[in-house]
C-alpha cells in the first residue's frame, strides 16, 4: 500500500480505538471532557502508527498491537498536557487549539494528565496477548515514560532553560524526553508480534535515530515553522531560553543532520523485507511541517 494510504488507514484505526476507550471514562466533573479534549484532538498519531507498523513488519496482527499503541498514545497525550502547563513550557496553543489548561483550568489539566497516564496502563493490560508479553509491554512503556525516560528528560529540559548546554547534554535531553517514547513505540510493536530479540533490537535502533531526528525537526519548526501548520506557538523555545541543537548548530546544520539521521534509521531496517513503509515514514517525518 502507498505510504500515505497506509498512514491514513493506521490513523483511522487508532482514532476509532481511542474514541472507544474514551467513551468508557466516567464523567466526574470535567474529567472525561478534559481527557478526551486532548486525546481526540487530531495528533499525528506517529507513535501508535509506529507500533502497528513494527508489529506488521515482524508478522504480527494489528489487533494484538492496537491496545499497546493506544496506551502509548495516552501517555504521550498526558506528557503534552503537562508540558504545556504554566509551570513548564507555558504554551497556550497545541494542534491549533487552546491548550488543555486554557480550556479546563490547571487543576483539571493536571488531573486529565494523571487520568490518561493511569488509563494507559489499564489499556495495555487488555491486549489479547499472553500475560508474559503484556507484562513486558507494560514494563517497556513504564521504563520509557518514567524517571529513566521521558519524565527524566523533561526535568533536564526545564533545568537547561537559560543555560548554554553542550551537544552531549542536549543529546541526552532529547533522547530521554522524546527518543525513549518513540523507541518504546517500536519495541511494543515487536513485543506484540512476538519478534526475535534481534528483530526488536533492530526496530529499537531505527526508532532511536528516528526519535532524535523527530525532536530536532520539532526544534527546527519552533524556529522556521508556520504557526498555522505547526499548530503550536513559534518561538516558544526561544521565549523559554531552551538550549536546543538549533541554537547550538544553526538551522541549516540541523536540517542536514535530520536527513543523515533519517538515512541511518532506514539502514537499521535494511535486513528486513517489507520495511518500505517504515523507511517511507522516516523520510516523510524528516520533511514534515507540522
Ligand atoms: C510533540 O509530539 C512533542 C514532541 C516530542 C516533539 P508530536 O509532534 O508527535 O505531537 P502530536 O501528537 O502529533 O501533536
Ligand atoms: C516535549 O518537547 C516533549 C515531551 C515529552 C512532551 P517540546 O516541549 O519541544 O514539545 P512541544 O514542542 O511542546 O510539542
Ligand atoms: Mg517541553
Ligand atoms: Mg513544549
Ligand atoms: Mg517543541
Amino acid at each position: 500500500m502507498e505510504l500515505m494510504t497506509q498512514l491514513r488507514a493506521d490513523q483511522t484505526l487508532i482514532e476509532k480505538a481511542l474514541a472507544d476507550y474514551a467513551a468508557q471514562w466516567p464523567s466526574y466533573g470535567a474529567l472525561k471532557d478534559a481527557m478526551s479534549y486532548s486525546l481526540l484532538s487530531g495528533g499525528k498519531r506517529i507513535r501508535p502508527a509506529l507500533t502497528l507498523a513494527v508489529c506488521r513488519l515482524f508478522g504480527g496482527r494489528e489487533e494484538d498491537a492496537l491496545p499497546f499503541a493506544c496506551g502509548l498514545e495516552m501517555v504521550h497525550t498526558y506528557s503534552l498536557i503537562h508540558d504545556d502547563l504554566p509551570c513548564m513550557d507555558d504554551d497556550d496553543f497545541r494542534r491549533g487549539q487552546p491548550t488543555n489548561h486554557k480550556v479546563y483550568g490547571e487543576a483539571n489539566a493536571v488531573l486529565a494528565g494523571d487520568g490518561l497516564l493511569t488509563a494507559a496502563f489499564a489499556t495495555l493490560a487488555k491486549a489479547p496477548l499472553p500475560p508474559e508479553r503484556i507484562c513486558r509491554g507494560i514494563a517497556t512503556l513504564a521504563q520509557a515514560a518514567g524517571p529513566h525516560g521521558m519524565v527524566g528528560g523533561q526535568v533536564l529540559d526545564l533545568l537547561g532553560e537559560g543555560q548554554s548546554l553542550t551537544e552531549e547534554e542536549i543529546t541526552t535531553i532529547e533522547a530521554l524526553k522524546t527518543g525513549c517514547m518513540i523507541e518504546a513505540a517500536a519495541r511494543l510493536g515487536a513485543i506484540a508480534a512476538n519478534s526475535t530479540p534481534e528483530e526488536e533490537a533492530a526496530a529499537a535502533a531505527y526508532a532511536r535515530k528516528l526519535g532524535l531526528a523527530f525532536q530536532i525537526q520539532d526544534d527546527l519548526l519552533d524556529v522556521v515553522g508556520s504557526e498555522a501548520e505547526f499548530g503550536k506557538p513559534i518561538g516558544s523555545d526561544a521565549a523559554k531560553e531552551k538550549s536546543t541543537f538549533v541554537v547550538l548548530k544553526g538551522v541549516e546544520a540541523c536540517q542536514a543532520w535530520v536527513n543523515t539521521l533519517t538515512e541511518e534509521a532506514i539502514a537499521c531496517l535494511l535486513p528486513f523485507s517489507g520495511s518500505d513503509y517504515l523507511c517511507g515514514l522516516a523520510r516523510f517525518l524528516a520533511g514534515r511541517t507540522k
